[in-house]
Parts: structure tokens; C-alpha cells; sequence
């Protein structure tokens, strides 16, 4: 028998609209919530677009600031351990309350679009760090984990998903206005990821992380650090991998949370003709911008 708490589970509702981006009605609902949050200035908030390695960087800042304590790392699951801003579902503590019951200094995950980020965290001059992904990579992850994660509407067939997606019709929103209304907000207190980077050379990538911070660790801590968060590892933690998260909510069999882990995966999936429109599409939706993606 389900549990009172999987009985109230949403699944696949359609979604809402908040300040016209797509988002889950139960997210909706917890917004006052939101909106009002208490940011402290040694928050440090982690901001992506879904799919985007947001778990991979949020594993590797809890390293960085347990000094790559693998112990300490496994004492909550990673979505615990680094609160959600923004998620609500009914019977269960919101993002807002976890991290009121979090002491300092937090770690704070969020994928709003910058224009509905809560104002406290501007004016309490927070760090934030934001990770960015290819377009291709992330519709394709995107889609994937709509199937394991029935808190989403259902994506219908590969290439109505991705008509989906190109049109911003999906949990929030545009891609494109994501991750390049981030980059114009762009300053020092601010630091612009890429997927591709942390893949290709993931130890310069964690340098500029502890450079931003202002931290330094010892050679080793910074080995450890990026043995525990590399796909395989992170694969096989279920503190890092969402397995410990309701089968209601996710379903690890359809499709696992830390699914391939690489870049170009799109390649398996994009048809010819979708890869040249989806490639005007990007030229027509990223003119006039200095932001650059490398899609493989
Ligand atoms: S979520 O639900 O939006 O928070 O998802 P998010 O964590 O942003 O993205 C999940 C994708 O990130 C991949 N991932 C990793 N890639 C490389 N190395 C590590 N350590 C890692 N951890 C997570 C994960 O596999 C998802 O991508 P796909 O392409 O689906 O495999």
C-alpha cells in the first residue's frame, strides 16, 4: 500500500505558469514562500538550468567545503545536503523550510530564471555560481529524466519534446533566455560554468572554484575531491545519485538519475533534419550574444 505522503505525490499534472515560465503548480503554490526567502550573506547559491550538472556541482561544493571529507559527504542525500529553493510537494519540507533548518553557511540549488530570483539574494550580495550546458545535452537529459521523474507532465514522443523545448514549452521555461539572462547578470560575485569545461579538464575547473571562494587545499583534498565526484563514483553514492528518493517520484529503472554522464550524446538522438533546424533555431535564439557553447 502507498504511503499517505506517495498518495499526495503529484504526477505528471500539466504545468503552471509563474510570471509566465512554465513551472510545477505545486512550486506555484509555495511562491509567497519563495519569493519572501531569507537569503544569508555567506549563502552560496548554485543556479542552473535543469539537467545541467547541477548534482555534479553541488557534490563537489559540499566537498570543497567539508575540505573533501568523503565521510561527511555521505551524511545526507545530496538534494539535503544542498536544498532546493524552489520545490514544494505536499507532505514533505519545501525547499524555503529546509534550508531555514540548514545553519550556515548553505548551500543553496535553484533553477529560477535570474529576473524571479529572490531579491534577497542581490541584496545580501550573495556568491553565486551558475553551470551552463549545451542545448543539445541538456534536451536530450531533459527528456530522459522527464520519463524517471513523474513530477513532470508526460514528454510525449522524442521529437514533439523537442518541439517542446526549442518553444520553451517546458518547466522553466526557455533554455535560451536562462542562460543568457544569467550571463548578462554577470559580475564579480558571480561565477559562469560550463558542463563541456568541467568535463574536459575538471581539476582547472574546481581551481577556479576554490580561486572564487577564496580557499586554497592541498593537492590531495583536490585529488579526492574529484575521484568522489566523477560520474562513476557519484554513480554508485547513493547519497549523490537520487536512489534514495521515493519510486513514486523517481524511477531509476526507466531511466537512472546519473544516466551517461558525457557531452554529444545528443548525436545518438537528433535526426539529420532535426540537427540542422535545432542549429538555426540556436543562430536565430543566440544572436547578439558573447555566450558560446561547445556541443560535444
Ligand atoms: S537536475 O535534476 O536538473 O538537478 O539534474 P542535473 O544534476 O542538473 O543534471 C543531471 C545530468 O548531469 C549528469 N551528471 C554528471 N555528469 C558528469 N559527471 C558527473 N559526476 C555527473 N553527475 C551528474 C547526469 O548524468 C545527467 O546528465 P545525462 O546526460 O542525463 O547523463
Amino acid at each position: 500500500p502507498l504511503s499517505a505522503m506517495e498518495q499526495q505525490y503529484p504526477i505528471r499534472q500539466e504545468l503552471g505558469s509563474l510570471h509566465g515560465i512554465p513551472l510545477f503548480k505545486c512550486f506555484i503554490e509555495g511562491w509567497p514562500q519563495v519569493k519572501a526567502f531569507q537569503a544569508r550573506p555567506d549563502d552560496l547559491l548554485i543556479s542552473t538550468y535543469p539537467k545541467s550538472g547541477t548534482t555534479w556541482l553541488s557534490e563537489i561544493m559540499d566537498m570543497i567545503y567539508h575540505d573533501g571529507d568523503v565521510e561527511k559527504c555521505r551524511r545526507d542525500a545530496i538534494y539535503n545536503r544542498v536544498p532546493f529553493l524552489e520545490m514544494k510537494v505536499p507532505k514533505a519540507p519545501s525547499g524555503v523550510e529546509q534550508l531555514e533548518n540548514t545553519p550556515s553557511p548553505r548551500l543553496v540549488k535553484t533553477h529560477l530564471p535570474v529576473q524571479l530570483l529572490p531579491t534577497s539574494f542581490w541584496e545580501k550580495d550573495c556568491k553565486i555560481i551558475y553551470m551552463a550546458r549545451n542545448p543539445k545535452d541538456v534536451v536530450v537529459s531533459y527528456y530522459y529524466f522527464h520519463h524517471m521523474a513523474k513530477l513532470h507532465p508526460d514528454p510525449g514522443t522524442k521529437a514533439e519534446f523537442l518541439e517542446n523545448f526549442m518553444a520553451g514549452k517546458v518547466a522553466y521555461g526557455s533554455w535560451y533566455d536562462h542562460v543568457r539572462g544569467w550571463w548578462e547578470k554577470k559580475q564579480e560575485k558571480m561565477l559562469y560554468l560550463f558542463y563541456e569545461d568541467m568535463k574536459k579538464d575538471p581539476r582547472r575547473e574546481v581551481q577556479k572554484i576554490l580561486h572564487f571562494l577564496g580557499k586554497e587545499l592541498a593537492e590531495g583534498t583536490v585529488e579526492r575531491i574529484l575521484h568522489h565526484t566523477s560520474f562513476q563514483e557519484m554513480k554508485k553514492n547513493p547519497a549523490a545519485n537520487y536512489e534514495t528518493m521515493l519510486p513514486t517520484a523517481m524511477d531509476h529503472s526507466i531511466s537512472p538519475f546519473l544516466r551517461k554522464g558525457i557531452c554529444g550524446d545528443w548525436k545518438n538522438h537528433f535526426t539529420v533534419a532535426q540537427n540542422e533546424r535545432f542549429d538555426q533555431h540556436y543562430q536565430e535564439h543566440m544572436a547578439g550574444s558573447d555566450l558560446h557553447f561547445q556541443m560535444e
